[in-house]
């Protein structure tokens, strides 16, 4: 890996890709030291004592049961129903539950930039909505394995935080301030500042520009205002976003966020504010115009922290899932995108074209809309965007044995996003706008991430 000293970015060169893919495809997991400093900084604000001496379960086991009770019941009931929520009643059970639910989703988008050599070595980051500090964290621990693995490089974050809640604020700049001391000696992290503010589509702020900006789950349902102004408020950062700069907006992975998302996403580019750098870009054309607006989710697999666990057994009703749902986009404004479109066109087949092949064997070529692991196989969902899809089932789909990737240079979990090539594909009919491929005999499988 080298660094482009004019654009300060990260070039992948020979195995880094593999090594960077590898980052993503371990399982995810929290550092223990972080569960410790999150439960350090509630049991601050509680005015309890935190023991370092005891392990997380036992200390835990130190909270006072009703305090626990209370917990747990905001953590089941915060989200439900479409009311704005208030976060000043409850920002303890965000910091314990949903900031450690946050933190990797930012690792995909960072993953799609970094493959491409998009990555900037040092990076400035203003994170709009950032809470407890999810998204920061997550930026920190990604940097984290690259400067782990590349110990020859020195790299450096600044972060400046926006957020309406100030309690918020305290705790995101309390957890950066305790992560800093777990850093590796080539990674610098520096909190420039903390903005207390109610973000609206008319603010006006005196910041210089960022390489990232970031927003997540802040144009949410529960957020006031947001989602309805979510054009004029994303539009105003347009102007601080470096020229080479990214713009990750980050929603939950239900279907309603994610249609809005989608929606945003097209008002945005076709006016002429952003183009989209990842997840869906033209396979054969380069796109400046979007319609769809279609249903997927992105899964990206975790281990749970042992307070989740801890949790469970005292009365959380999540699910407590290991792959966490979330929709994303990154948006750029100088017009480069993650892939560049195919151009020897006269050797695939469209997905619009499938209803006119039923029963034939041909090529495709297709973005993974989402990925369902089952067992031996997997369930892909896939599009070129020449159609459009509705509701859950709508859409192309194919079964792939695991043991059909062998072989084929990269034995990496998919996620979403990412372009796959397959040739001699059987096309079967579905329901209505639904169509199965079947792999044949002689089907080979090629995955670009
Ligand atoms: C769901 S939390 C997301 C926190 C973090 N980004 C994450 O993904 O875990 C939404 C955050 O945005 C903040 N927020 C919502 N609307 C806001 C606004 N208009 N201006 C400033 N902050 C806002 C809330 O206070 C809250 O901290």
């Amino acid at each position: 890996m080298r660094v482009d000293m004019l654009d300060n970015t990260i070039i992948c060169e020979g195995d880094d890709l593999q090594k960077s893919l590898n980052y993503i495809d371990e399982n995810r997991q929290l550092p223990v030291e972080i569960e410790k400093i999150i439960l350090n900084v509630i049991f601050k604000e509680l005015g309890l004592k935190y023991d370092k001496s005891l392990s997380i379960k036992d200390n835990l086991d130190l909270l006072p049961k009703d305090l626990l009770t209370e917990i747990i019941w905001d953590i089941n009931t915060m989200f439900k129903g479409n009311r704005t929520i208030d976060y000043r009643d409850n920002y303890l059970a965000y910091v314990m539950y949903y900031l450690p639910v946050n933190v990797f989703k930012i690792w995909k988008p960072l993953l799609d930039l970094h493959i491409n050599s998009t990555l900037k070595r040092d990076a400035r980051i203003l994170d709009v909505g950032t809470g407890p500090g999810s998204v920061p964290l997550g930026i920190i621990e990604f940097y984290k394995k690259l400067a782990t693995v590349y110990e020859e490089v020195d790299f450096s974050l600044e972060f400046v935080l926006v957020d309406a809640q100030n309690d918020f604020l305290r705790i995101a700049n309390k957890i950066i301030q305790s992560v800093k001391m777990y850093l590796p000696s080539n990674l610098k992290v520096n909190l420039k500042e903390t903005i207390c503010t109610k973000v609206t589509a008319e603010s006006d702020y005196n910041l210089d520009k960022f390489d990232y900006i970031t927003m997540s789950n802040f144009l949410a349902i529960g957020e006031g205002n947001n989602s309805k102004y979510s054009y004029d408020i994303v539009s105003q950062f347009a102007d601080k976003l470096e020229e080479d700069g990214s713009f990750i907006i980050i929603e939950p992975g239900d279907k309603e966020h994610c249609i809005n998302l989608k929606r945003l996403r097209n008002k945005l580019v076709n006016n002429g504010k952003f183009n989209v750098y990842s997840p869906c870009v033209g396979i054969w054309e380069k796109k400046d115009n979007y319609e769809c607006s279609c249903f997927n989710t992105v899964r990206l697999r975790w281990e749970l922290p042992n307070i989740f666990t801890y949790f469970k057994k005292n009365g959380l009703k999540h699910s407590l899932r290991k792959d966490v749902p979330f929709n994303y986009t990154v948006f750029r404004k100088d017009g480069f995108i993650k892939y560049e479109p195919i151009t020897n066109i006269q050797h695939f087949t469209k997905l619009s074209q499938l209803r006119e092949n039923i029963g034939s064997v041909i090529n495709i070529v297709a973005f993974i809309r989402t990925t369902i692991y089952r067992g031996d196989y997997i369930k892909l969902a896939l599009c070129d965007g020449s159609s459009c899809y509705g509701g859950n089932i709508e859409g192309v789909w194919i079964d792939i044995p695991m043991d059909r990737f062998e072989g084929i240079g990269q034995d990496i979990k998919l996620i979403a996003g990412e372009r796959i090539k397959i040739l001699k594909v059987l096309v079967n009919k579905g329901g209505r706008n639904t169509f199965y491929l079947n792999l044949t005999e002689e089907s080979k499988i090629r995955i670009e991430y």
